[in-house]
């Protein structure tokens, strides 16, 4: 890696969902992170891509624009546009990657694309205390959820990820199966810290090796909720009418809330042990949304301490999605050479990395 005297400046442009996030980074450190969230989902239980990218539209300037002001430097001074590039909804990823495009153009600087998952575990050496590689990171959001060895910034590994849903899809299935708004993981969250997670036990899936499922969970929360905790609650009776669902919701919320969520925990947890004893590795990082939940940070302190692992979890603004963790990523690309000057580099919704 080339060593540089000078300070190196970088713009980064997040947009691969229904957040708009731009970022300022100066020599690996932070000068600004600004995240426009956007509200209209919520009415439609889940992310709506058309409105998504419509909203990216609106937000994109007045977001780079005060990431710039905020981290008081002059566009003249940035040497890259990072963006990202995949994966994601990819009318969404157009609107970043566009406009990063445009920056490009008019400032005579090279793009760096940028692959959002990688930029989620990078995430972790954004501020200190840092992991020394190797390091393992359990990546947990709406749309992934991974097990990655990583050996270096840019050399890293998914060792293991789920066949169906992701663990922040689990979450938000489940809260809507409860009748609670999108997103439903902070909801839970909130609802199991007052609630009893021994109270109900849902099942564990059976699967090889280092990859998660969490689609029979869904299931099995489904047929539970239809028999209002009777007898069978597992199989597919239906012995609940409508009313007696809802009163049973009403009156369990809290103790559903932290057994389902003691469920994900448990699925997640014993994956990431397995990955450490296979790798040997014993510094273990979180990231993604999910890293956000109160139940799943106390267990993982938790199983460090006893495991013998240096633990690291970002800060909770460098969890859910942003452009510091684009930014961090573009940083280190730069640093390898790995910038380009391409303006056909497109965005896609799906990559391999
Ligand atoms: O990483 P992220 O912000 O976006 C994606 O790239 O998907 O993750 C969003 C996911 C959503 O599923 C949301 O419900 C979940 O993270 N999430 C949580 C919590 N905060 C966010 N899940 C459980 N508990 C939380 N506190
Ligand atoms: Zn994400």
């Amino acid at each position: 890696m080339q060593e540089f005297k000078r300070n190196v400046t970088i713009i980064a442009i997040e947009s691969s969902c229904d957040e708009t996030s731009a970022s300022v980074c100066r020599n690996g450190e932070i000068l600004s992170n600004i995240v426009a969230s956007q509200k209209v989902h919520e009415q439609y239980g889940g992310v709506i891509p058309e409105l998504a990218s419509r909203a990216h539209i609106q937000h994109i300037v007045p977001v780079v624009d005060l990431a710039v002001k905020k981290a008081n430097i002059s566009l003249t001074e940035t040497d890259a546009i990072a963006f990202t590039q995949a994966p994601g909804l990819i009318g969404s990823l157009l609107v970043g990657s566009q406009f990063a495009k445009s920056l490009s153009l008019a400032l005579n600087k090279p793009l760096i694309p940028v692959h959002h998952m990688q930029a989620h575990v990078l995430a972790n050496l954004i501020s200190n205390p840092r992991p020394a590689f190797p390091f393992l990171c359990l990546t947990v959001s709406g749309g992934h959820t991974q097990i990655v060895c990583c050996q270096s910034p840019l050399n890293m590994k998914v060792i293991g990820e789920t066949i169906d849903d992701a663990a922040g899809e689990a979450f938000d299935k489940s809260a809507k199966l409860l009748g609670l708004p999108y997103p439903g993981g902070p909801l839970i969250d909130k609802h199991a810290a007052t609630g009893d997670a021994t109270r109900f036990s849902f099942p564990e899936p059976q699967i090889e090796g280092l990859n998660f499922s969490f689609s029979g969970l869904k299931t099995s929360i489904l047929y539970f909720l239809k028999n209002a905790g009777k007898s069978n609650i597992y199989k597919e009776q239906f012995l609940a009418s409508p009313e007696e669902q809802q009163l049973f919701i009403n009156n369990n919320l809290d103790d559903i809330c932290a057994s389902v969520q003691h469920r994900i925990i448990s699925i997640l947890l014993n994956k990431l042990k397995k990955a450490a004893a296979t790798t040997g590795i014993r510094e273990i990082c979180l990231a993604g949304g999910v890293s956000a939940n109160r139940g799943l940070r106390t267990a993982f302190e938790k199983l460090g301490n006893e495991s013998g692992w240096n633990i690291y979890i970002p800060a909770f603004e460098y969890c859910t999605d942003n452009a510091a963790m684009i930014a961090i990523t573009g940083y280190y690309k730069f640093l390898a050479g790995e910038t380009s000057d391409d303006l056909s580099i497109t965005a896609t919704a799906r990559a391999e990395w």
